[in-house]
Formats: C-alpha cells, structure tokens, sequence
C-alpha cells in the first residue's frame, strides 16, 4: 500500500521579510551595547551559553511530573530530576520521600509554594515583606489567602514580630534573602 505523502503540498516557512530581518539586527546591535554597561542588576548580563544555543532550534516540553514517564519524548526530565537533586540533598530532603519541580519562573515559584501552604493551612496567614517581588501580592489575590503585608522592616531583624496579624493564626512567611536582590521564599507553617 502507497503511503500518501501527507507533506508534499505543505510550503516551508518563508524567510523573515527583509524588514523584520533588519529591525531584528537593530535589536541585537542595540542590546550588545547596552548590556556591558548594566552593573548587574536585577540580572546579570555577563555569561553565555552557547552549548544551550542548538536547544533552541527545539520544542521541547517539560510537562507534567519530572519522577514519571512523560509522553512527549522532547523533554528535559533527566536535568531536571538532577536539579531536584541538587536541592533535596541541599536542603537534606529524603529522596524518594520529598518531591519538586522545576517551575518556569519565580513568580510560578511564589505560586506553587503559596498554593501548597494553603492546602496544608487552609486558614493560615501569609506574612510578606512589602520589599519582597510584588509577585507575592498578586498570588495571595489569586490564591484567595489571608494575608498581611508587612511595611517599613527593611533593615529590622525582627520585622514579622511586629506584624498585627493574628497570633493564633499559622503563618505562611515570604522571607527575603539578601544576596540576589533579597528574594529568597522559605515557606512554613506555625
Ligand atoms: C522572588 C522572586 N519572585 C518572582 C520573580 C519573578 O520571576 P518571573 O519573572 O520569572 O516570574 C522574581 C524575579 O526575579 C523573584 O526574584
């Protein structure tokens, strides 16, 4: 039996119009020189990475569990799983017992973290810092969770004490780490 060739009418992509081609050298000449001149923050501009380049020529697709079988095969479970690792022995979390993902930005990371402290202590309070990432905010809107936003602790050790939210309630905490600009999330019950 003739397989019918299903791909033959199909055109291939054209190439980039020469506009859009030379708006996107403009881009890339403009951002060569600016970048050296950032001192490096909020983000560093100083690295590369050019053995990650030829992924991008890739669709690749990391859904679902990173501990399970996926069924789209253009994945990256086995760095990931590696990743997971790295922090569980970090954070001395029994392998096996403990489980993660990779989130695909900070602001999934509040969420998730957020969203797992509200199943464990659904009438919990969360306590962040008005310095923390103003994703923190935005989450405990979406997630509905009680919370309090704590003003004015920049440069106090005990800020969350003075906090007046109620004593009896378990809290969720927002802490800010000081080295990348002070957003490091511990969540915990208590
Ligand atoms: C603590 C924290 N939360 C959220 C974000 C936002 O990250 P994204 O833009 O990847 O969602 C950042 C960004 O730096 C962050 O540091």
């Amino acid at each position: 039996m003739n397989t019918p060739d299903l791909l033959g009418d199909i055109e291939p992509m054209p190439p980039l119009p020469p506009a859009a081609q030379e708006r996107l050298h403009r881009f890339h000449r403009d951002i060569q020189s600016l970048a050296p001149s950032l001192v490096g923050y909020p983000v560093s501009q100083d690295y590369e990475c050019p053995e990650l380049t030829p992924f991008l020529g890739f669709s690749l697709n990391n859904v679902g569990d990173p501990f399970a079988d996926s069924f789209y095969r253009e994945n990256t479970f086995a760095f990931e799983r590696e990743v997971i690792e790295f922090f569980q022995e970090h954070l001395r979390a029994p392998p096996g017992e403990t489980w993660g993902y990779m989130t695909g930005g900070g602001t999934e990371g509040n969420l998730y973290g957020l969203f797992l402290a509200r199943e464990l202590f659904p009438d919990g309070m969360v306590y962040f810092s008005e310095h923390t990432h103003y994703s923190a905010a935005k989450v405990v809107r979406v997630l509905g969770a009680r919370s309090i936003m704590i003003r004015g602790t920049r440069g106090r050790r005990n800020g969350l004490r003075r906090s007046p939210g109620n004593p009896a309630a378990p809290s969720r905490c927002a802490a800010d780490h000081p080295r990348q600009h002070r957003h490091h999330h511990a969540w915990g019950g208590g």
